[in-house]
């Protein structure tokens, strides 16, 4: 890939982003998660189908034998051979709380040349330390929270109590939040997300300095792949949380006391990362219809050129939708 097909490479990707967008807004009525992921991982296949090389998916909705589509392993394109290119893909990111009326979903792709993603099956969960550019390689996630806000505070210019943390609202995170808290820096709560949280821990004037706490491994993998097009920091380290996620890891023989840095989780710099709005979070307005016309916003990073573009699409509706 090149800086020359980097506009062809982030159309094709928004294209595939958007209409999942799309079609999980108007399953959110149904108030049913896996309704709105369906709908959308349908949708996003839909578009991936039609793509003019063949992509490989490295992370996907799951096994061939567990999902209907976007499986793990699966060669996708128009052309079915050879591909170059590999995916992580999650069409209904952060969907899961819905119908609670909580926001922060989005549909995410990131892509990278063919092997560059690190697979870390059979683990599930990552602990994830992300940072602005600045910081990047300058501090250890390994380190006391305070020492962590500390340094990250000098790095940035600020005193630890203008720092905002974005820390998944989990009951595994309860000590990290009140530790934040206690240290006197904000923090930012979403129960579900935290590609949201990574990215704009990564972009500048956000209004978040950092993200910290324990994810999904996919999302995880996805953020890498924004972090290092953007070079910020993002590191993970295997954090299995299931009973059985703990053996399978141990049985795999995975180090689950090492911190990965993103150069070994994507091993390129040469990374897209696409992220379109389902519902209006912190980082993307969501799908909206208003007088016969729909708006979606959608996030591009390119690492062939460094560039970020957001771009907010409005488009004529059909007479009946
Ligand atoms: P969804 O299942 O709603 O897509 O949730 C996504 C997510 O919140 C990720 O952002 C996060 O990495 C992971 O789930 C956390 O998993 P869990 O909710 O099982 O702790």
């Amino acid at each position: 890939m090149s800086a020359d097909n980097t506009p062809e490479i982030l159309a094709l990707l928004r294209g595939a982003a958007e209409s999942a967008a799309r079609a999980a807004a108007e399953q959110i009525g149904c108030g049913q998660a896996e309704s709105v992921e369906g709908a959308a991982a349908q949708a996003m296949s839909e578009v991936l189908t039609r793509f003019p090389f063949a992509v490989r998916i490295a992370l996907g909705e799951g096994r061939e034998e567990e999902v209907s589509g976007l499986y793990d392993g699966q060669i996708i394109g128009a052309e079915q051979r050879d591909p170059a290119f590999e995916l992580a893909v999650d069409p209904g990111e952060g969907t899961t709380y819905l119908a609670d009326g909580l926001t922060n979903a989005m549909t995410v792709l990131a892509l990278a040349p063919l092997g560059a993603m690190r697979i870390l099956s059979p683990a599930l969960y990552m602990e994830k330390f992300a940072a602005p550019p600045a910081a990047k390689g300058r501090i250890d996630p390994a380190w006391p929270v305070a020492d962590k806000l500390a340094a990250l505070g000098k790095l940035l210019g600020k005193d630890v109590e203008k720092l905002t943390i974005f820390v998944l609202e989990k009951p595994r995170h309860r000590a990290l939040i009140d530790q934040i808290g206690e240290l006197g820096a904000e923090v930012i709560s979403f129960p579900a997300g935290d590609v949201a949280g990574a990215l704009l821990s990564a972009l500048p004037n956000s209004g978040i300095d950092a993200m910290m706490g324990t994810g999904g491994i996919r999302e995880g993998i996805i953020s890498a792949c924004a972090a290092r097009a953007l070079g910020a920091e993002f590191q993970g380290r295997i954090d299995p949380q299931l009973q059985s996620e703990q053996l399978a890891v141990k049985q795999a023989g995975l180090d689950i006391t090492r911190w990965i840095p993103a150069e070994e989780l994507v091993t390129s710099t040469d990374t897209y990362f696409c992220a379109t709005g389902i519902t209006t979070g912190l980082l993307l307005e969501g799908v909206e219809r208003i007088e016969g016309r729909d708006r979606v916003q959608t996030l591009m990073i390119a690492g062939s050129t460094g560039e970020s573009q957001l771009q907010t699409t409005w488009r004529r509706l059909a007479p009946n939708a």
